[in-house]
């Protein structure tokens, strides 16, 4: 089963998008040639996933987008980012074939069995999307409904633990989950709060549930081998949080209510 599912996560990654943007603020989209051109950080991510990350025009932008270019500048490097599927990002970390997934990813036990996490920059929450005249009041009631999630996502582990593999829809992206939510395919969807928040209010007729669902921590994945990079980008974020940048990108994009 491990190995069947680590087939999966390479084939996968092979199969991502390979459609590369230019990070917000850099026009530049192909790296200066030249014996003093700066390094390269690539980074994986999956852009459907407001405020952390969304496609605006032709850039990825969002808090985990300006994160990391703020990381790059620090650690002297040029930052590229490449859109892919949420569930090959850990293994594209894990073949090199990008340096860093950066994506309001969970730090979970079964995820540190393949990637290294940097310390946490944000604090994320799963909660329940539900249609405003729904019967469904708490997780409780989630039982015997059908769930749809986003694919390879904690939101994904929890509902098929907690209600069982035939109760779970899962869908490529939250924007899709909520769609199938509109249209009746899904009773509910468990989301993290911040994209939960941004799609409840662009769609009339849904609500979120005040209880919330699991809280987790926000990393940067790491490949297990470059201890160095972690380290770097490990001091890079203790320096962003102290200085007050990192807070000021979230309230960008998180204005306090
Ligand atoms: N926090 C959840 C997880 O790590 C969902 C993250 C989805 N991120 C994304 N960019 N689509 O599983």
């Amino acid at each position: 089963m491990k190995t069947f599912k680590k087939v999966m996560a390479i084939l996968m990654a092979l199969a991502l998008t390979v459609l590369t943007f230019a990070s917000c603020g850099n026009t530049e989209k192909a790296p200066v040639e030249g014996a003093d051109a700066p390094a390269v950080l690539r980074m994986g991510t999956n852009a459907a996933f407001p405020p952390y990350e969304y496609v605006e025009g032709e850039k990825i932008v969002g808090i985990d987008a300006e994160i990391a270019e703020l990381l790059a500048e620090k650690l002297g490097m040029t930052l590229e980012i490449t859109d892919m599927d949420f569930g090959g990002i850990i293994s594209a970390v894990q073949n090199g074939i990008v340096d860093i997934g950066l994506a309001g990813m969970t730090v979970t036990d079964e995820r540190l069995e393949s990637v290294n996490f940097s310390e946490s920059y944000a604090t994320g929450i799963q909660v329940v999307i539900v249609p405003e005249d729904s019967d469904i009041k708490t997780p409780d009631d989630l039982n015997g409904k059908l769930i749809g999630v986003q694919e390879a996502t904690t939101g994904d582990a929890y509902a098929t633990d907690d209600f069982g593999e035939e109760s779970v829809k899962r869908y490529t992206n939250g924007s899709t989950a909520v769609a199938a939510l509109l249209n009746g395919s899904v009773d509910a969807v468990i989301i993290d709060n911040e994209p939960a928040k941004v799609f409840v209010e662009q769609t009339a007729g849904l609500k979120l549930l005040d209880t919330e669902y699991v809280v987790e921590d926000y990393a940067i994945a790491v490949a297990k081998d470059n201890t160095e990079l972690l380290d770097k980008i490990n001091t890079a974020l203790a320096e962003l949080k102290a200085d007050g940048s990192i807070d000021k990108i979230i309230e960008k994009y998180i204005p306090a209510e």
